[in-house]
């Protein structure tokens, strides 16, 4: 079976549960899936139900898709994503991608944690995502191109939606949080960087690094949905404390996320 056909396998089984096509995703990263308590006439479909569909291993990363709706809307919480340190390839790092532009999903907002590359980027901030720089070992259009699902090259120059961006920073300006427009560093992990890779993908001209969220874009490219990222700044290795850990990436994470979630459920009401 190609990927075209898994893709359509999970399309049909949700269809057949939904009685409407959301209108946003909205993929929750590290300690933001309590986003899908806020959902309202919630129908709950675990990813271990639908054909084809990868289990996340990580901790913070349940596994399942809450369909309702969020700020007057209809919209799908995505609880958990799936990495490529998990040991997935890439066609699974970026399935649920292909199956939200399936069923007919209109906008796409991508959440993640990730550690500051700039010195006034403080843990618990907010950071836009304008641009990206890919630096995962593996590409998810790799190998023969099906164009049912996609141009073979798309262009990168427009993914990140100046549009959704432009208000998703007015609402933040509004509610004070301290935020940044940003350039996010994909790199494979699961390890953090060490201090001299901090530095150096930051004169490389990042703002953010993180694990995930790029193949999910290109893939989002591909097939022409449009993106507006948020990520969460969880640790800074500038401000000279303790050393990054995983343990303080979730306790930012869990604490900051409410401002995420306030961003996204006005965003997705008034945009
Ligand atoms: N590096 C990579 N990924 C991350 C980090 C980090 O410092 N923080 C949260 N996700």
């Amino acid at each position: 079976m190609d990927l075209y056909q898994k893709v359509e396998e999970a399309y049909h089984f949700l269809r057949n549960q939904l009685k409407v096509v959301p209108e946003y995703a909205i993929v929750a990263g590290t300690g933001l899936s309590s986003l899908a308590d806020e959902v309202s006439h919630a129908t709950v479909i675990p990813y271990n139900s639908i054909p084809h569909f990868p289990k996340p291993t990580v901790e913070g990363h349940d596994g399942r898709m809450v369909f309702g709706i969020l700020g007057g809307k209809n919209i799908v919480v995505l609880k958990g994503r799936f990495h490529y340190y998990e040991g997935y390839d890439m066609d699974e790092v970026t399935f649920h991608i292909r199956v939200l532009k399936m069923l007919g999903v209109a906008k796409l907002i991508i959440t993640n944690a990730s550690g500051s590359l700039n010195p006034n980027i403080y843990p618990g901030h907010i950071v836009f995502i304008k641009d990206h720089i890919n630096m995962q070992p593996a590409h998810p259009l790799r190998g023969l191109n099906d164009a049912r699902l996609g141009k073979r090259f798309p262009p990168m120059d427009r993914v990140y939606d100046s549009s959704m961006l432009e208000k998703a920073l007015a609402i933040a300006k509004s509610e004070t949080f301290e935020h940044h427009k940003g350039i996010y560093v994909g790199l494979q992990g699961p390890s953090l960087e060490t201090p001299a890779e901090y530095s150096f993908y930051g004169r490389m001209g990042g703002d953010v690094v993180g694990m995930s969220t790029v193949p999910e874009v290109i893939v989002a490219a591909q097939c022409e949905l449009p993106v507006l990222c948020i990520s969460l700044c969880t640790n800074n290795p500038f401000d000279g404390e303790v050393a990054t850990s995983i343990e303080e990436v979730l306790e930012v994470a869990e604490q900051a996320g409410n401002k995420i979630k306030k961003v996204i459920s006005r965003f997705i009401q008034e945009y």
